[in-house]
């Protein structure tokens, strides 16, 4: 956040100057060596059973909590199974376990969050809510399964709108490849193109203007 509110530190080479950079290895150093200690203890588990594991057949069913009989593997023993066939290597694993952590931590524990806030200040909707789930509970004999999960259509909306108002993801970027019309008269400039979601979705004007001026 601190190198994207100050865009002259985009620069690597500036950002290397920044008292900033040092810190930013230190985290990554710490950041990257549990990503990996993960991934290395994965594999000397697979080791030990001799890849018995990485198998679709092998896999146990959970169909219990899932409610479909669908095989399959986790996430990770898919790409150590890629990597085995060397169609991955471990930095392309570790970034995409990197990708999975941070991005499911970060987004959830935000909406849930703002949720529990959100609950606390509407006394009402929080009541409504509390009997939902009670009425789903007692339906499952006091389990939560994920099909229960699926069955609290209250409690979805006060998720989604909770999102809507305090977006986990509030900006989304992308680099465009190529310039892009939109509408007749309104172009974007092939370079970064931000999507500002917090209460209202706007394509950022900067960096856009009109045919007739090009
Ligand atoms: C409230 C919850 C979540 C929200 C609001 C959310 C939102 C988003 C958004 C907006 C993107 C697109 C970003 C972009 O294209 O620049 C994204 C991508 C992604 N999210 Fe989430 N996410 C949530 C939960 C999770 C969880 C739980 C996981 C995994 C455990 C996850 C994994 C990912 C991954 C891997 C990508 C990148 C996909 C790709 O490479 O295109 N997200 N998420």
């Amino acid at each position: 956040m601190y190198r994207m509110f100050r865009p002259w530190y985009i620069n690597d080479r500036l950002f290397w100057f920044s008292s900033k950079y040092k810190q930013q290895t230190k985290c990554l150093k710490v950041l990257h060596g549990f990503t990996e200690k993960i991934i290395a203890e994965r594999k000397r588990y697979h080791e030990s059973t001799g890849g018995r594991y990485l198998n679709f057949e092998n896999e146990a069913e959970d169909n219990d909590t899932i409610g479909s009989r669908k095989k399959r593997l986790a996430m990770l023993d898919l790409m150590i199974a890629a990597s085995n066939n060397n169609q991955m290597s471990d930095s392309d694993i570790r970034e995409e376990v990197d990708t999975f952590m941070f991005e499911g931590h970060d987004t959830v524990s935000m909406a849930l969050t703002f949720t529990i806030l959100l609950l606390t200040e509407h006394k009402d909707v929080q009541d409504r809510v509390r009997n939902e789930v009670n009425a789903v509970m007692e339906e499952n004999g006091g389990k939560l399964t994920m099909t229960a999960l699926q069955n609290l259509p209250y409690l979805e909306r006060c998720l989604k709108e909770t999102m809507r108002l305090y977006p986990s993801v509030y900006l989304i970027t992308r680099k465009l490849a190529e310039n892009v019309m939109l509408r007749e008269q309104l172009i974007i400039i092939a370079y970064y193109i931000v999507f500002v979601s917090y209460r209202f979705c706007i394509i950022a004007k900067i960096l856009t203007r009109r045919t007739s001026q090009v």
